[in-house]
Parts: structure tokens; C-alpha cells; sequence
């Protein structure tokens, strides 16, 4: 697939950080208000902060409520408690849940220990399933092009399931901890097999950090389990909302008719 055909994926450049949470908020609150008992796919890291700043801005506002929506998370540290301050759940309760009027029962994250991983995989998909599948899935995107822990590999995984991560991504994760050490070297992750069959997808990335990755993903020519974002040009209704920065390298933005540098 060449760079032209890339199209599909409608490209965003924003000026900064700050409007690319904006645009992601009111992608996702567009689809809260279209969508009676929506079900949000949501992530973790540092891209989406800013982005749920901005829909609990809306909340506060009273223009934006989560009453009736369901969530779920992309992924969990193996091995984290929900109580861990690096775990996942913390992460999403300190960052959004805590702010908003989603009911208690109406979010879930893969549990990182739960006594029987395979089975509480098999039950993450069950659980998406009986909701009815994601109406709209979040993601960023790790400097190897991982997006949930789905690192790069051999073949593109189907379902939740548990994955090491890759000396990359706990490098990069370091930051959150107080030592290398301390980073989960394993994680349950929903697989690409699951985060495709969300109705529509947005995918962050913000920072020149970002710019190769987003290079290699937008302009590379294949569809490859080694950078498993590639996957997403695969998918109808994908929007990749990027800042300037991380647009930095991109050199045929200007085919895309979103992009705002030209
Ligand atoms: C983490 C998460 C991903 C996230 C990515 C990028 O390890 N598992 O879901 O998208 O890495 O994180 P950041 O947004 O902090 O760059």
C-alpha cells in the first residue's frame, strides 16, 4: 500500500498537544452524543492526558455526560494490583473516572492478576462482545509502532491475551516508575484481532519522538506484523491525529485533505 492510498486513514496534522486533545475530545464526545449507550475503547500513556482533560472539561461544563456509556482498556501491567499507582486502572481512574459521571460498573480493564489469565483473556472478549463491540476505540502509539501492548512480532494476535513487552517499550515506560526494575515485563493486552472490530478508531501521537514512527507508518508501503499499527490501514474508519511535531517527517501530508500545514 503506497503513501497516496493512505487516504483512508484520514490524517489530522494540529498545530500542538493541545489542539490534537481537543479535536480527539470532540471526535469522542461527537460519537457519545450520536450514540445512545456507546461503548469507548480507551488508553493509556501520556498522548491521551490531554484529550481526557478535555472531555471532562466538557463534563464540567454539563455539555458532555457519561452516563450512559461503557468502557473498556486496551491493556494492564501483568502482575499490577488495580490499587498500584502504574497500574492501568489507577491510571484511568486518576486521569478520567474520578472526574466524570460514569458509573462505577461501566468501565473494565483486563485484570494484571487475576488467578487465571487465559480464562479472564477469554472473558476480556466475552465481555466486549455482550456489549456489543466498541463503537469507538482510542489509541497512541509506541515508538515501535505497538499500539495496546501488541509489540512487534512474527504474526498479528487475534485476541486479549498476555505478551512480554518489548525492552523498548519498558525502557520508554521507565519514566513512570522508580526504576527500570520496577516495570512490568508483562502485560494482557486486547490483540489486534480485537481492537479491529472497533466501529471506528482514533490513533494519537504527539511529539517529535513520535516523528519516525509515524513516518514509517504513513508512508511505508506494508501492511506488517513488525510495526503492528501498519495493521490499521486495513481498517474503514480510522482517524490519526498527530501535532505538528510528530508530522515533523512526513513528506506527502499535503495528499491528505484534512492536513492543515498546506
Ligand atoms: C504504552 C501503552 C500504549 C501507549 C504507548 C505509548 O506502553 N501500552 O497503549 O499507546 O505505550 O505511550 P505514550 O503515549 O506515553 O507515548
Amino acid at each position: 500500500m503506497k503513501s497516496e492510498e493512505v487516504i483512508d486513514m484520514k490524517l489530522y496534522i494540529e498545530k500542538d498537544y493541545e489542539q490534537m486533545s481537543k479535536l480527539a475530545a470532540k471526535l469522542i464526545a461527537d460519537k457519545v452524543h450520536s450514540k445512545e449507550n456507546c461503548v469507548l475503547g480507551l488508553a493509556t500513556g501520556s498522548t491521551p492526558i490531554g484529550t481526557y482533560k478535555e472531555l471532562i472539561k466538557q463534563y464540567q461544563a454539563g455539555t458532555l455526560s457519561f452516563a450512559k456509556v461503557k468502557t473498556v482498556n486496551l491493556d494492564e501491567y501483568y502482575g499490577l494490583e488495580p490499587e498500584h499507582e502504574q497500574s492501568y486502572a489507577y491510571f484511568m481512574r486518576d486521569n478520567l473516572f474520578n472526574h466524570i459521571d460514569l458509573p462505577q460498573d461501566a468501565f473494565r480493564l483486563p485484570s494484571g492478576t487475576a488467578k487465571n489469565i487465559e480464562e479472564e483473556c477469554k472473558d476480556y472478549e466475552k465481555h466486549i462482545e455482550a456489549l456489543g463491540g466498541v463503537d469507538l476505540q482510542l489509541l497512541g502509539i509506541g515508538h515501535n509502532g505497538h499500539i495496546g501492548f501488541n509489540e512487534p512480532a512474527a504474526s498479528f494476535a487475534l485476541y486479549t491475551h498476555q505478551t512480554y513487552l518489548d525492552e523498548r517499550t519498558i525502557e520508554a515506560n521507565t519514566r513512570f516508575f522508580a526504576s527500570k526494575d520496577e516495570v512490568p515485563t508483562q502485560a494482557i493486552t486486547m490483540g489486534i484481532g480485537t481492537i479491529m472490530k472497533a466501529g471506528e478508531i482514533i490513533l494519537l501521537a504527539s511529539g517529535k519522538d513520535k516523528a519516525d514512527i509515524i513516518q514509517r507508518l504513513l508512508e511505508g508501503d506494508t501492511v506488517n506484523p513488525m510495526l503492528p499499527a501498519s495493521i490499521l490501514k486495513l481498517h474503514p474508519h480510522v482517524h490519526v491525529i498527530v501535532d505538528e511535531a510528530a508530522a515533523s517527517l512526513l513528506k506527502s501530508c499535503c495528499k491528505s485533505s484534512t492536513c492543515h500545514l498546506h
